[in-house]
């Protein structure tokens, strides 16, 4: 080996061995880049609201009526006025009872679960082409006007973090909140999970001939 050949294989060996201590002895900043997220920040990314019990729903209020118009607005030219889709942009509203049909319309009104799902949605995702632009009375009151279009709620109702997770969506009770399949019930394990002992391999891949093991070019494996 050439002497800087050698300096170079000593130099890597070096840049490995404190790489590792690096990893191994991290602390949050040790590296000596990025910063600590501020309160602000992580309430900036923390904006979920949960669909079953609309924990996560802020302050703030809306009605129909101010929905109505706020829809005219920002939302009718791609989801038409009534919720009914413009061209091939979704519908809101509608699809009662085509659930079991060769083409089933999953809408607001006969898919989604869960009300204050709607309220997340809208806040973090429209109008498309401007989302996180809306004031949260403003999302309130599109999600009430969205919830009249599909007749789920009268023309009074006024949405809000208590009033929202009341509302009773059709199709709410269609979807299963435990996974019966037994594989999922297992307790999730962390380690030592399979005593080696009791694994026995019974097919390969390498025996079905998926994995071949020729080095050539291409069309020389696929002749194989
Ligand atoms: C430029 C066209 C456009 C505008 C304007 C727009 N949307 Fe949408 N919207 C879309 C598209 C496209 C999707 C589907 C996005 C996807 O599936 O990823 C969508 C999806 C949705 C959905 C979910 C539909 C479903 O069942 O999956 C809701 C609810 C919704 N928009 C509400 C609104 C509201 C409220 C406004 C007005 C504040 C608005 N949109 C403005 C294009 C638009």
């Amino acid at each position: 080996m050439s002497s800087s050949v050698k300096h170079l294989a000593l130099l890597c060996a070096g840049m490995v061995i404190a790489a590792g201590t690096f990893a191994y002895g991290a602390e949050p900043g040790y590296y000596g880049y990025g910063e600590r997220a501020t309160p602000e920040q992580i309430a900036g990314w923390d904006i979920d609201a949960r669909g079953e019990d609309g924990v996560g729903l802020p302050a703030g209020r809306g009605g129909v009526i101010r929905g109505a118009e706020v829809y005219a607005e920002q939302c009718a030219a791609c989801h038409g006025t009534f919720g009914e889709g413009e061209g091939r942009f979704p519908k809101l509203v509608g699809g009662a009872g085509t659930l079991r049909d060769d083409r089933p319309e999953l809408t607001v009104g006969s898919y989604w679960p869960f009300a204050p799902t709607l309220w997340d949605y809208i806040n973090r995702a429209m109008p498309m082409a401007a989302p996180h632009t809306l004031s949260a009375d403003d999302v309130y009151a599109l999600t009430a006007y969205i919830l009249n279009l599909n007749d789920l709620v009268p023309s009074e109702f006024v949405a809000d973090r208590e009033s929202l997770p009341k509302v009773k969506m059709p199709n709410r009770d269609n979807f299963l909140w435990t996974d019966p399949r037994p594989d999922t019930a297992a307790k999730p394990c962390m380690s030592a999970c399979v005593d080696p002992a009791s694994v026995k391999i019974v097919s390969t891949a390498e025996g079905k001939n998926l994995t071949p093991r020729t080095t050539g070019p291409l069309d020389t494996m696929q002749a194989k």
